[in-house]
Parts: C-alpha cells; sequence; structure tokens
C-alpha cells in the first residue's frame, strides 16, 4: 500500500483539537482510497518552548524536511507574550518557513454559497466570490535586516531583491493561468521604493504570460476594494505583511475565519494550515471549526500527495455537512439545522468524505 509520511505539528491553543479532527479526516479518507498516513508528531510554538526552550526544535525541522508534507494547526497565546523575541511562538513560526523555503502561501478566499448570510457583508456582494491571495512569505519586513531597537528607537526594514519578486511573481502568474487569467499586484510604489521595484519586476515576469492580465492597485486601496467589489478579483499577488492583512480581511468575506485554509510552497515541502490563529479564549471548549485544518489537509492532498480525487471527496464532504445544516458555534446563526462540537463536525465530514 503507498504510504505517506507527514509531519504534524498540532501548535497551541486549538491547534490539538483542529488537527486531531482533520486526521481523523485524513485517515477515513485514506482507507477508503487505498492509502495509508503516517504521522509524526512534532513540536512547535509556545508548547515546544515548554518542554525544550526553543520554539522550533530542530528535530521539527530535520523531520519535516524529510517528510512528504507538513500538516500544521496554530501557535501561540498570551502566556508567552512577554518572552524575549527570538523564544516567542511566532518566531519558531517565521524560522520554520525560512528554514523549509516556503516562498509562496496561497490563501484562496470562497464563499460557501450556504453560509452566504454569515459573511458581515451583503449577500449581493459576497456570493460567488472566489479569490486567491497569493503572498510572499519569507521575505520583506517580516526578515529584512537591518531592525533592531536602540533606547527610544525601533525599526524594521522592508527589503525584498529582485529574484525573490521573481519567483512569487511566477507563482501567482501560473495560478492564475488555471483559473480566472487575472493577477492584481498589490503594493504602495506611490511612497515605497521597494513596492517600485516590485511593481517594476512584476511587469517584466507578466511578460512570459501574454494570456493573463496584469493590473496593480495600491495596499490601501485594495483593503478597501476587497470589502465593495471583492468579485473584481481572481488572483491577489502581494508581499509578506501586505498579504498578511489583506488574507484575514479576505478571509471575512466568507463569514469566518474558521473556514479557510492555505498552503505554504516554493520548495520541497509544503505546509498545510489554517489561515486562522491559536484561538486560547475558545481552547480546550470543543467549539472550534475545524473546517479551516480539514480544507487545509484536502489541500495537502491535492497539491503535496497528487491524491486529487481524495481531495475532491473531502472538499465535497465539507460542502455537504454544510448544506446538511451543521454548524459549529462560530456559524451557528446561519442556517443551523443542528449546532455540532469540533469533534462531531470532524466526524460528519470524515463520515461523509469515506461514503
Ligand atoms: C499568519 C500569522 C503569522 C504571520 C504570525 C502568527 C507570525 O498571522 O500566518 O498569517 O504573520 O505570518
Ligand atoms: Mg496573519
Amino acid at each position: 500500500m503507498k504510504t505517506y509520511n507527514i509531519a504534524l505539528i498540532k501548535g497551541d491553543g486549538i491547534g490539538p483539537e483542529i488537527v486531531d479532527e482533520a486526521t481523523k479526516v485524513l485517515d477515513a479518507i485514506a482507507s477508503s482510497e487505498g492509502f495509508d498516513i503516517q504521522y509524526n508528531e512534532l513540536l512547535m510554538g509556545g508548547c515546544a518552548y515548554d518542554i525544550t526552550g526553543d520554539p522550533l526544535p530542530k528535530e521539527t525541522i530535520d523531520t519535516s524536511i524529510n517528510s512528504d508534507a507538513v500538516l500544521f494547526g496554530a501557535i501561540g497565546g498570551e502566556r508567552w507574550d512577554s518572552l524575549p523575541r527570538e523564544k516567542r511562538p511566532e518566531s519558531g513560526l517565521l524560522r520554520f518557513r525560512k528554514e523549509l523555503g516556503v516562498y509562496a502561501n496561497l490563501r484562496p478566499a470562497v464563499v460557501y454559497d450556504e453560509l452566504i448570510n454569515a459573511s458581515s457583508l451583503k449577500p449581493e456582494v459576497v456570493k460567488g466570490v472566489d479569490l486567491m491571495v497569493v503572498r510572499e512569505l519569507i521575505g520583506g519586513i517580516y526578515f529584512g535586516e537591518p531592525k533592531g531597537r536602540e533606547g527610544d528607537r525601533a525599526y524594521n526594514t522592508m527589503v525584498y531583491t529582485r529574484d525573490e519578486v521573481v519567483r512569487i511573481a511566477h507563482t501567482a502568474f501560473k495560478i492564475a493561468m488555471e483559473r480566472g487569467k487575472r493577477v492584481c499586484s498589490i503594493d504602495k510604489a506611490n511612497v515605497l521604493d521597494v513596492s517600485q521595484m516590485w511593481r517594476e519586476t512584476v511587469e517584466d515576469v507578466a511578460k512570459e504570460y501574454p494570456e493573463v492580465t496584469l493590473s496593480h492597485m495600491y495596499v490601501d486601496n485594495a483593503a478597501m476594494q476587497l470589502i465593495r467589489d471583492p468579485k473584481q478579483f481572481d488572483v491577489m499577488l502581494t508581499g509578506n505583511i501586505f498579504g498578511d492583512i489583506l488574507s484575514d480581511e479576505a478571509s471575512m468575506l466568507s463569514g469566518s475565519i474558521g473556514l479557510l485554509p492555505s498552503a505554504s510552497v516554493g520548495a520541497k515541502i509544503g505546509v498545510y494550515e489554517p489561515i486562522h490563529g491559536s484561538a486560547p479564549d475558545i481552547a480546550g471548549q470543543g467549539i472550534a471549526n475545524p473546517i479551516a485544518t480539514i480544507a487545509s489537509a484536502s489541500m495537502m492532498l491535492r497539491f503535496a500527495l497528487g491524491e486529487v480525487n481524495a481531495a475532491d471527496r473531502v472538499d465535497a464532504a465539507i460542502k455537504q455537512a454544510l448544506s446538511e445544516g451543521y454548524r459549529t458555534q462560530d456559524i451557528a446563526d446561519y442556517g443551523a439545522k443542528e449546532v455540532c462540537s469540533t469533534s462531531e463536525m470532524g466526524s460528519i465530514i470524515a463520515n461523509y468524505a469515506a461514503k
């Protein structure tokens, strides 16, 4: 039997609860499709710091690199907020992305028709939204030098090299070719030199994709346009910090940040994770929505393992659970026939997927 090795990083807060539901679904679909998944559970984030003193133990990197893919929950929590920066859970995640070299963060925002009323925007504005944020993940102001604190002065630097922009632009154009053939590149070229270079470089890469229509937008305008008329977007190409902000904003088009998956790719090993955080305020209560993580596991099946049929079945199972009226608490007000717990939702989706 074909066996895949998956590095499993549950992390902090609701991480363990939601990842357990994703593996439940993966196991169900694997046995139905006739393949096997072996998990290596690894530490990262606050839980890793508590046990080892390091938010990213070396073993986590080494084992992940030798896996077929990484499935990741979430990290962080107030408990660790007062630690020195390099000991914080977030630093572990950033180093992890950098060490793996996953420079392309793909964050689809899709509105499920069943939840059309869950969005804070009018149904006619969000109905049919289907966009993809392509966020550069291992450069920009998150990693730029110099950075530091000197007394009452503190600074970070937004740096991009041409090569970094070229490779993420190729990712965006290739994805656009498989979708609506439109790329909107988002920057702040009216103010920032780094954005001016970003824009010129994207223009150059666009010449290799004559079928794709390229437009540019300033990030402040993009934040506004996402709310005004989200359907105008197909692929949104952007740098690290702008993509961080815009992808949270885009997620709310769907009604709950608990619904949307992401993939971090570009290197040999991809990382698949929900776009939401560790939500310590609801951890351990069994009320978190596992759908974002289950949908991330589906992206992993599709893109990392090539198990397209299994991925299609998981996606259909998520839709079926929603259309049958099953809702976790975050979306309970919108068409719930039955409000279910984290683990009930996982079981329902697993059963539908394996049918
Ligand atoms: C995300 C998160 C992370 C980021 C944090 C936790 C470091 O917000 O994945 O979007 O800023 O990239
Ligand atoms: Mg974020």
